[in-house]
């Protein structure tokens, strides 16, 4: 099905199924909009805290396995905006056990996914019960043009196709780009995943010399690294207001986190190699209390 971006496929799937949802079940740090969309309709929402190293940054399944109800909604973000984690092929399997047993539904949110080592998608191991998102705003760049998709089984696609959020169908200049993204896909994610983890590299070796913060998640698996500043006193709206003093956008983490959103900032990495190279310098300065010029 496609979407008017991959949010806007989960906007349809939160409003158009919830009246037969008990729960939906996100993870904190996240992405906030889906648990928003369910309130719509007073669905409860359980955010599972998962940033902590000794859980390597993701939803556990013990945690899940605590707060699953029968007739759950799990929003899983895979790789996860904002941490960089992903999850490993097993325990996807043990998730799809877990929501299978419960007759929940899992939304697999892949947005990130072209950026990650060694990908698994829920479909291959829940197939009855998995919807999965597909996003043309990172990869290749399309955010402006707000076109994605929304992938699942026959039945599932039935409730969702029948009265679809955008029955006009969606633009169709960003069809036709994300077509032609397709084709030069193979050769493009070549080129965009080197740049994207060369800028890591530079980016983490500022964060490691400059004394402050640490990269939580690394390599990550999206196209973001996650800083922990939480020793440093900055806050991350602080840290974010100084860097932009220095022409450098990165989010605070209080966009993605009520709890632990000022422990950490995130900063976007498929940029040119330029901005990369000024994100360092610019770090180094805050942390070195020197005064913008
Ligand atoms: C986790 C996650 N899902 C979905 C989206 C939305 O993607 P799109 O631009 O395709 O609507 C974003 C964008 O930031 C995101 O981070």
């Amino acid at each position: 099905m496609i979407t008017d971006g991959a949010v806007g496929g989960l906007y349809h799937v939160c409003t158009a199924l919830a009246a037969g949802l008990s729960l939906l079940i996100t993870t904190d740090p996240g992405w906030p909009w889906p648990a928003r969309f369910v309130g719509f309709s007073r669905v409860p929402v359980t955010m599972v805290p998962v940033y902590a190293r000794e859980r390597g940054y993701r939803l556990r399944v013990e945690q899940l396995a605590e707060v699953i109800e029968r007739r759950s909604l799990l929003y899983l973000i895979d790789p996860l905006n904002p941490l960089g984690s992903s999850y490993g092929r097993a325990e996807l399997e043990a998730i799809a056990e877990l929501a299978r047993a419960s007759d929940s539904l899992i939304v697999h949110d892949c947005t990130y996914r072209h950026f990650a080592q060694g990908h698994t998608l829920m479909a291959e191991l829940y197939p009855e019960g998995t919807l999965t998102t597909y996003s043309f705003s990172k990869w290749l760049g399309l955010a402006g043009l707000r076109v994605g998709a929304l992938v699942g089984p026959p039945g599932l696609m039935g409730t969702l196709t029948g009265v679809p959020a955008n029955p006009l169908g969606a633009g169709i200049t960003a069809q036709r780009a994300a077509i032609a993204g397709l084709e030069v896909k193979g050769p493009w994610l070549g080129r965009l995943r080197a740049v994207n983890a060369a800028n890591q590299q530079v980016v983490s070796d500022a964060v490691t010399a400059s004394g402050l913060g640490r990269v939580l998640v690394q390599p990550s698996h999206g196209n973001f690294l996650a800083v922990d500043i939480g020793e440093s006193g900055w806050t991350a709206d602080g840290l974010c207001a100084a860097l932009l003093e220095r022409d450098v956008f990165i989010r605070p983490g209080t966009y993605q986190s009520p709890l632990f959103g000022e422990r950490f900032v995130k900063v976007s990495t498929s940029v040119p190699p330029e901005w990369a190279r000024r994100f360092a310098s610019a770090w180094s300065a805050a942390a070195a209390g020197e005064e913008p010029r």
